[in-house]
């Protein structure tokens, strides 16, 4: 069931969290626009859209008409005013890059209807960082998914000082109509609630790796078998991306300054390579052969 007012998702960035944030909207009911700057990106998201869909229907837990109902809710665009000229609401899935966003937020404020919400899935930024590069803060906010989105069931909502009580409450409905479950933080913080307890696990996983203490296979194993995470840090980094752990340490440490914040030695190896977890094939596992 879809919220009531809301009929036309936009989602901005067709990468590791928007393709799939597009595939939930669209199998909630909405219609929903999703755009790339990048055609083999938004290519990729149309073949995976096509694939899930498929597979859901095959392993039994879609019905055909479902499939067949979402499929034709969703269109892939490169162009951002198609994307979001109707659009009621608007998720923003682009890297995790302060002056992006906030030219990203002023193009969207120029070219979307008055009412449209512009929620950002961020994983770190608070929404007053980039509101006011619009003329309508009261309608800007955080909308935070977890990776796989399709799967995980949290969505953090945050209500900065700047954010209506009708925008936080109609994000936390739409979040609800996708089969999410909101959580709703009432003051800004950078991180959130769980990146900030996740990036302490990391960091001192990476510490303990780059003082020789234990592999990362190990490290992971005691966290999977010992805390009975479904994944350990690693491995979670593998997933999410870890060009997005360096940025976002990076970035921290530019604005702190603060040498406990600077990427650790194997982030920075890590990521000149160029090996980014799943996304490239290689991150600390090999996924070469994964689908
Ligand atoms: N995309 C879509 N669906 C996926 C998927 C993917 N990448 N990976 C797995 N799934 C689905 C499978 O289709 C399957 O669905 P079904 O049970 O309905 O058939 C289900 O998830 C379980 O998959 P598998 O049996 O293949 O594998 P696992 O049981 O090992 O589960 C996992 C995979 C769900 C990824 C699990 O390992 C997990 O929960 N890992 C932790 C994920 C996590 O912590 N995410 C948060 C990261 S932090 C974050 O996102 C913040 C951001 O700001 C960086």
């Amino acid at each position: 069931m879809t919220t009531a007012g809301i009929e036309q998702i936009a989602v901005i960035g067709a990468g590791n969290m928007g393709h799939q944030i597009s595939l939930c909207a669209a199998l909630a009911g909405y219609r929903v626009r999703c755009a790339d700057v990048s055609p083999q990106v938004l290519q990729k998201a149309e073949a995976f859209a096509d694939s899930y869909l498929v597979e859901r229907v095959a392993k039994g837990k879609l019905a055909e008409e479902a499939a067949k109902r979402a499929r034709a809710n969703i269109a892939f665009t490169a162009s951002i005013e198609e994307a979001v000229g109707d659009a009621d609401f608007v998720i923003e899935a682009i890297l995790e890059k302060l002056e992006l966003k906030r030219e990203l937020f002023a193009q969207l404020d120029a070219i979307c209807p008055p009412h449209t919400i512009l929620a950002t899935n961020s994983s770190y930024i608070v929404s007053s960082k980039i509101a006011d590069a619009t003329k309508r803060a009261d309608k800007v906010c955080n909308m935070h998914f977890f990776n796989p989105a399709l799967v995980m069931k949290l969505v953090e909502v945050v209500r900065g000082p700047h954010v209506s009580s009708a925008t936080a409450e109609t994000t936390m409905e739409v979040a609800r109509s996708m089969g999410k479950t909101p959580v709703l933080l009432k003051k800004e913080i950078y991180g959130f609630l769980v990146n900030r307890v996740l990036t302490a696990i990391k960091q001192e996983a990476l510490y303990l790796h780059d003082m020789g203490v234990a592999s990362f296979e190990d490290i992971d194993a005691a966290v999977e078998n010992g805390l009975g995470h479904p994944m350990g840090p690693f491995r979670l980094m593998d997933l999410t991306g870890i060009d997005l752990s360096y940025h976002v340490s990076m970035e921290r440490y530019r604005e702190t300054g603060d040498m406990a914040l600077k990427p650790s030695p194997t982030l920075v190896e890590k990521y000149t390579r160029g090996e980014w977890g799943r996304k490239t094939g290689k991150g600390f596992y090999d996924h070469a052969k994964d689908k």
